[in-house]
């Protein structure tokens, strides 16, 4: 692997140790070592605690929950590595947090994923990489580069491994996310259908109509994020009063907040499979209808390809 921009350095954050370390085992390359800690009033400390001067410099950090502790770990491993002369910073956030905030959703009301994307660029980061984008548009709310890498690879080969593809039929839990489940529906060459969530009259529950034929298939939901699993609890249903065979989903981003866990182990879905962007909790890791395919090895080799200035979008061809 060759940099062209001096050394290369993987700086850890605290939101995903697991993932940090697969990455720099897929790079062969040891974690730089820092401290990141808290004082007691829980203000963020930060020592990189090797010369990084000079150095192509790569911080691996998810902003998931907490998503503001996250956020300012981020900012200040940034800062730091700016002030010991790193060459170039790029933040690698697997989990892009606040991005569902990315339009004014009412009057007097933030667009914070506009804002982070400023705290990130004003610390000092040079580039930004980052998976499964809530709106691909969230690209341009970046000012520097930024690579926004697709997980559906490593979905496409898990979903080739266990299904008999004749049968399959791809469905949007949302008209929102046509487009992604559309992709992933041509990468394997099946249907694809798609649920419109519809509140008929103010008060009265979301009616869900199944646009498409599932019954006798085998559906699979895709989408970036699930969170509270309501979402994909009531599509579940759905397809099964549609007459659908069995259900599965994957879904890039397990933020799986609250009980959500439990929600879905309880729910009609046979399987939903996330991604490590976030680290999975110990409710995710024993539920018996949860798994979680790795997204270390692309992101290594993304790294790799940025720092030797090769193509990254040609992972994705
Ligand atoms: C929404 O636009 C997202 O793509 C997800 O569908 C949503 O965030 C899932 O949230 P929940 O699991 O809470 O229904």
């Amino acid at each position: 692997m060759s940099a062209k921009n001096g050394s290369i350095k993987l700086v850890a954050g605290n939101s995903n140790p697991a993932l940090a370390q697969a990455i720099a085992n897929g790079l062969d390359l040891p974690l730089t070592k820092a401290v990141v800690r808290r004082f007691a009033d829980m203000e963020i400390f930060v020592e990189i605690q090797e010369n990084v001067r000079g150095s192509d410099v790569f911080i691996l950090q998810s902003t998931s929950y907490p998503a503001n502790d996250h956020l300012m770990e981020l900012l200040i491993i940034t800062d730091a590595l700016r002030r010991a002369s790193a060459r170039r910073i790029t933040a690698v956030v697997p989990y892009f947090g606040y991005a569902r905030q990315d339009r004014k959703s009412g009057s007097r009301t933030p667009i914070s994923a506009k804002l982070v994307a400023n705290l990130i660029t004003h610390a000092g980061a040079d580039r930004v990489m980052t998976l499964d984008l809530h709106a691909g548009q969230i690209q341009g709310f970046f000012d520097i580069p930024t690579d926004n890498l697709y997980a559906s690879p490593v979905m496409v080969r898990d979903i080739r491994e266990r299904f008999d593809l004749t049968n399959v039929m791809v469905v949007s839990p949302d008209v929102g996310g046509v487009v992604r489940a559309r992709g992933l529906a041509k990468r394997i060459n099946t249907p694809l259908a798609i649920i419109d969530k519809r509140r008929e009259r103010p008060g009265e529950s979301e009616v869900m109509n199944v646009i498409g034929d599932v019954a006798g298939y085998t559906c699979i939901l895709i989408d970036d994020i699930v969170d509270s699993g309501g979402t994909l609890v009531n599509a579940a249903d759905a397809l099964i009063a549609n007459g659908a065979k069995e259900v599965y989903a994957y879904i890039t981003h397990g933020v799986l907040s609250g009980g959500a866990a439990a929600r879905i182990t309880s729910s009609r879905l046979k399987e939903l499979v996330i991604t490590d962007s976030i680290q999975p909790t110990e409710a995710i890791i024993k539920s018996p209808n949860i798994r979680a395919l790795s997204i270390a090895g692309l992101i290594s080799e993304a790294i790799a390809r940025t720092a030797a200035e090769e193509s990254v979008s040609s992972l994705f061809d």
